[in-house]
């Protein structure tokens, strides 16, 4: 039986004004003490608005999260923000790995990797994003990239530290373009993600490990793809940014029946 959390998770990038994230902060509260679910609904804001947007959501249901993460513990880094601090502002969740994180930023897969273990030490649930780019699935080259992607950077944990990372699959070419992964496409990379987390983990460890979907995620593409038994939520950009479309992404996945 799956027994798999849900989330979903808005990562509003650096998108929104302090007074426009209150306000739809305040239209999910609205809606979450009105609809709980069972699962989980995380905002992942800017930095500077971590802790204003933690401190409205400390008494319900929805957690918070940030988009990024020093892999250092404390030092002499301007500019940068470590995991203990995320905590600080009541963060639950940090995104590692984002595309944009790794191609605007270079950031390798060693560095993800210690990305992922000082989020772990802290306490701080990593989405870990993988996916590959336009030409890498035009020239089917997209299961080896993914693969090599998820090796490189995953290869590091045993099983107990696996069990606390949320991976996210975001092809590159679907993130912010308004062209989703088809159900088909997104459908095999996950099937393919859960095999190779059995055959690195085990069976059991693969199964329990929640796989999200990203990329041009919207109210009138979800029901096809989270209802999919290997979807187990959505990191979600651009929908994430509008009260009324990030509200029909909850319903649409907390509605999807819990696949045996
Ligand atoms: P998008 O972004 O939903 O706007 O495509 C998803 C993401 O980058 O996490």
């Amino acid at each position: 039986m799956n027994t798999r959390k849900k989330i979903l998770a808005g990562n509003w990038k650096m998108n929104l004004t302090l007074n426009e994230g209150v306000n739809l902060v305040n239209h999910l509260i609205e809606d979450e003490q009105k609809n709980p679910v069972e699962g989980e609904i995380v905002i992942l804001p800017a930095f500077p608005f971590l802790q204003p947007v933690s401190n409205l959501t400390m008494q319900t249901g929805i957690r918070t999260g940030a988009q990024n993460v020093s892999e250092h513990e404390k030092g002499a880094f301007t500019g940068e923000v470590s995991a203990q601090m995320l905590k600080d502002c009541g963060a639950a969740y940090v995104i590692v790995g984002h595309s944009e994180r790794r191609s605007i930023f270079h950031e390798s897969d060693q560095m993800l990797s210690e990305k992922i273990a000082i989020s772990i030490k802290h306490d701080l649930i990593p989405i870990f994003c993988v996916g590959e780019q336009k030409n890498e699935r035009t020239s089917d080259r997209h299961f080896e990239v993914v693969s090599g992607q998820l090796y490189a950077v995953l290869n590091a944990f045993g099983k107990d530290d696996i069990l606390k990372v949320v991976i996210a699959y975001e092809p590159v070419w679907a993130i912010g373009t308004g062209l989703n992964a088809s159900p088909e496409q997104a459908g095999e990379m996950h099937a393919f993600i859960r095999r190779w987390l059995s055959e690195n983990f085990g069976n059991e460890t693969a199964n329990q490990i929640p796989l999200l979907y990203g990329g041009s995620c919207k109210p009138s593409n979800a029901a096809d793809l989270f209802s999919l038994e290997n979807i187990d939520g959505g990191l979600i950009g651009g929908a994430s940014l509008d009260a009324n479309s990030f509200i029909a992404l909850k319903e649409i996945l907390f509605s999807k029946k819990i696949v045996a």
